[in-house]
């Protein structure tokens, strides 16, 4: 039984044809293969007198005059989400809006990856410590099991080990999805689409590669601005792979964390199989509408130019923790929007994770700006993650790591 629903001729634009040995229907979950998608008559019908859908004839209760008041908010929103899902199509070079999902933040995309291609009680999903911790509340809420693979950790490096996740794969067939994070959250750190794309060549390994790449554009900016820069976006691979799956979220580069838009890029299949598989109408109007203004070429814009402040105070936020003496490295690539810094115990000492505890405690709790404490995660002794903010707040965070730090 193959997936129901495929778009063919968008297929045929970007076959995929690696790795040979992966056979999709083998890794979605039978029930879900067999699936009878929701259907409504809007799937069909969109325009005349609409009686079908039990919606409210009244409108909405709202006073008139509301912001919103174009978008219809009495009726469900389009199940097709066209123009948000063109725009982000074109925007990362995929040549069908079929090659794109959109789910309710990467959270949504994060779970229903799980609930479409790992079975509860019997799969597994592969993840790489430090990395975001949503793939394994998810995995455990799914009832699915996590095996971890370090990323290698000595220097900050914040790389893939490929021969450990590679062995790991061969050794247990149970796994049907690998998590990688670039640039990875808590690390800041890119990971070479070389390696990633030895994770999907893993011989007789016949899951799913999910790259997370919600900070993505804060490291293509500044790829871009290296001469003859090569791509680092693993979108760049769904053109030739049908086992990767790449996650992207409007929340961090474009700024729109609260209208919770999350995508996945992959061969029209996949995305198939996620769109059979989520709720009817996920995604609201206004946060359609609000996508899709984001996602115009006025919004890309002002997106990028959002990224280029961000990376300047990244830069200044960087050269003024050099200066204060307790502070360490910033370790990883710094490819996203925070940098993750060490606290040492004394000026040019070693990571003190008590101390770090200690810092971020008394600058939530006593002076009202909180950062991240990371002194727990694997490779992060000492470490707190520091989101990048205005000049204003940046310099108030300097200006506190200074005092509390001296
Ligand atoms: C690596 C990573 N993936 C996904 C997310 C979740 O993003 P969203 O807001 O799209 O759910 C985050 C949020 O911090 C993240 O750091």
């Amino acid at each position: 039984m193959g997936v129901q629903g495929v778009n063919a001729q968008a297929c045929a634009l970007a076959r995929a044809h690696k790795p040979e040995h992966f056979v999709l229907e083998r890794v979605v979950r039978p029930n879900i293969l067999a699936l009878q998608p929701y259907r409504c008559a809007r799937d069909d019908f969109q325009e005349g007198v609409l009686l079908d859908a039990n919606e409210n004839a009244m409108g909405p209760a709202m006073a008139p005059g509301s912001a919103y008041e174009e978008l219809d908010l009495h009726r469900y929103p389009d199940p097709s989400l066209y123009e948000a899902r063109e725009r982000a199509t074109k925007l990362r070079g995929l040549p069908h809006p079929a090659y794109t999902f959109l789910g309710v933040g990467s959270d949504e995309v994060i779970d229903l990856i799980q609930r479409c291609f790992a079975r509860p009680g019997q799969d597994k999903i592969l993840i790489c410590p430090p990395t975001y911790g949503m793939y394994s509340v998810s995995a455990n809420i799914n009832d699915i099991d996590v095996v971890e693979v370090p990323l290698i950790t000595e220097n900050g490096a914040f790389q893939l080990d490929t021969p450990r996740v590679q062995a790991a794969l061969r050794a247990d067939p149970a796994i049907r999805v690998v998590f990688l994070c670039s640039p990875g959250n808590p690390t800041g750190t890119l990971l070479p689409l070389h390696d990633v794309q030895q994770v999907l060549d893993t011989p007789d390994y016949a899951g799913l590669v999910v790259v997370d790449e919600a900070y993505i554009d804060f490291a293509a900016e500044k790829q871009a601005l290296k001469h003859g820069a090569e791509p680092v976006s693993a979108v760049s691979l769904v053109h030739e792979y049908a086992n990767v799956i790449v996650a992207q979220t409007l929340s961090k580069s474009f700024g729109l964390a609260g209208v919770r838009l999350g995508l996945a890029f992959a061969q029209p299949p996949i995305v198939q199989v996620m769109n059979n598989t989520k709720a009817p109408y996920n995604i609201s109007s206004p946060a359609a509408y609000l996508a899709s203004q984001s996602l115009s070429d006025d919004g890309i814009a002002r997106m990028r130019a959002n990224v280029q402040a961000l990376l300047h105070q990244r830069d200044r936020l960087q050269q003024a923790l050099a200066k204060i003496p307790a502070a360490g490295a910033v370790l990883g690539g710094n490819d996203a929007n925070f940098v993750l810094v060490q606290v040492l115990d004394r000026p040019g000492g070693v990571p003190d994770s008590q101390r770090a505890k200690h810092v971020y405690e008394t600058m939530a709790r006593h002076r009202g700006l909180v950062v991240r404490n990371r002194s727990s995660e694997l490779g992060c002794a000492g470490c707190l993650r520091i989101t990048i903010g205005t000049a204003q707040e940046n310099d108030l965070c300097i200006a506190l790591l200074t005092e509390l730090l001296a």
